[in-house]
């Protein structure tokens, strides 16, 4: 199993902070944004991993995170130019995956959850991840049916689907890195994960598993700042 941290993309929401700084450097509480995205790979038992960074701070990620040694790992690092959709990771990354499964991890994504089970029980398809909260427009939203099995799965739908947003980690087989270069750009010119989901849910091959603990998409300023609290009231329970 290969991972990938999508770290790019336009951090507008959280501007004017990020007109100085990539969103995945600003700080949570004692550590840059990316480090828990790598911790929860790490925890996960990948080991090889591949950064994906905008092209202006790039070199502030290879310091911080160097060769990926100190952590027991290894990070392969790529620029993403423009940011035109998640999917793009696995057309970036292809030759880093290889014949390998892959798992994404969006940079700004802080997870409570160990999911090195998730990880290791991977047999092939699609497996993604889904919470239940109060502001599910705001993200992918999957609708289940009375046996908890996937049936729809939309992205920021306009009327409620659910309330069980689709965080951002998620694992596929190595037929992602097909799909993922056959996807047309959506209306807003970006290539959609949703459309890679839902190829997957057609195929009856996409798995959809609840995560227990706390998730928080810190993209911006009020999530951002639970953020913080959040890893500093696990700091001093530690
Ligand atoms: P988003 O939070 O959906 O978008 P964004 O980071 O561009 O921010 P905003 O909506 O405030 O303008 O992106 C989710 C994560 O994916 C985030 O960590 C950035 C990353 N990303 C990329 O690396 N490349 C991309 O092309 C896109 C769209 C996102």
């Amino acid at each position: 199993m290969k991972g990938i941290i999508l770290a790019a993309g336009h951090g507008t929401r959280l501007a004017p902070l990020t007109d100085i700084t990539s969103k995945q450097l600003l700080p949570v509480y004692d550590r840059p944004m990316v480090h828990y995205s790598m911790q929860t790979l790490i925890d996960a038992g990948i080991k090889e991993i591949l950064l994906i960074v905008g092209p202006e701070k790039c070199g502030d990620y290879l310091n911080y995170f160097g060769s990926g040694a100190k952590f027991g790992v290894r990070i392969t690092y790529e620029v993403q130019d423009k940011p035109t959709g998640l999917p793009d990771a696995f057309i970036i990354g292809r030759r880093f995956v290889g014949d390998d499964d892959v798992t994404l991890i969006l940079g700004d994504n802080i997870f409570e959850d160990k999911l090195t089970k998730a990880v290791e029980s991977f047999k092939g398809g699609a497996k993604v991840f889904a919470k239940e909260v109060p502001d599910p427009e705001r993200f992918g939203v999957v609708k289940f049916d009375d046996n908890m099995k996937a049936i729809k799965i939309e992205e920021k739908p306009k009327v409620h689907l659910s309330d069980y947003a689709l965080v951002g980690f998620y694992i596929y087989d190595n037929r992602v890195l097909d799909i993922a270069k056959n996807l047309q750009p959506s209306s807003r010119g970006e290539k959609e994960i949703v459309d890679l989901h839902n190829w997957y849910l057609e195929k009856g091959e996409l798995e959809v598993e609840l995560i227990k603990g706390e998730w928080i998409d810190a993209g911006t300023f009020d999530s951002l700042l639970k953020a913080n609290n959040f890893i500093a009231s696990q700091r001093k329970k530690s």
